[in-house]
């Protein structure tokens, strides 16, 4: 079980290793959950893809849980925000914060230079987190969602992504196993969706 109260994380790249606790924690925080096959296609298949994790950080012999996780492609000069989400029991303890922040670092040091993404029109709390990192609204797309129909916000942060100081805050950790790799350092082919 996750602990309700403050709650120390890592930032890490994800690994085929973090797959279930991954699928399991998407499957708990958001309304249309992707498959274990789109997480497993964004990671293995698509060069613009890219994950990091939050674990908790633990005494040395007990597990460390997976408390979050952001999808996001680094598309030349633009990050796009695919997929957010932190567990439940630790929410409002600036964990969505470190990762979006981690985000914008990772996308930053590829080169990019603005972040976009959509949000559900009634996720408040998800808007009110980034509109904290500096993104703001430029957009609606009416009936975006399903399951329940919903609009989207579009959100963009330009400018502020190569001069802001809360991109160095976080650092992300060093993983040999990590499917999160630049693409210019990556084996695999340039076959990118869309
Ligand atoms: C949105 C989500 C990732 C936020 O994660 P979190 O770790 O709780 O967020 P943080 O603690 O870093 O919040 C940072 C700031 O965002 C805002 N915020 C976050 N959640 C909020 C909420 N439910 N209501 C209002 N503001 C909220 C606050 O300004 C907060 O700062 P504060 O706590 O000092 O007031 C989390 O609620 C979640 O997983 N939701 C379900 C999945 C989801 O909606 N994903 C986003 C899809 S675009």
């Amino acid at each position: 079980m996750v602990t309700s109260s403050s709650v120390q994380v890592r930032i890490l790249p994800a690994s085929k290793g973090d797959l279930d606790e991954v699928v399991a924690l998407d499957q708990l925080a958001c309304p249309v959950p992707w498959t274990r096959t789109m997480f497993e296609k964004d990671w293995s298949e698509n060069p613009f893809g890219h994950c990091l994790i939050a674990r908790e950080v633990r005494e040395q012999d007990r597990p460390s849980f997976l408390v979050g996780y952001i999808c996001f492609w680094v598309v030349f000069e633009e990050i796009r925000i695919m997929n957010l989400a932190v567990h439940p029991s630790v929410r409002r303890q600036g964990i969505g914060r470190q990762l979006v922040t981690a985000c914008l670092a990772y996308g930053k040091a590829q080169g990019a230079t603005k972040a976009c993404l959509e949000v559900r029109a009634s996720n408040v709390g998800a808007q009110a987190l980034y509109q904290q990192l500096g993104f703001r609204e430029y957009g609606r797309r009416v009936a975006y969602y399903t399951s329940p129909q919903e609009d989207a916000i579009l959100m963009l942060r330009e400018e502020s992504l190569s001069s802001s100081r809360e991109t160095s805050e976080v650092s992300i950790e060093q993983s040999a196993r990590s499917v999160c790799q630049p693409y210019n350092q990556r084996k695999e082919g340039p076959d990118a969706h869309g």
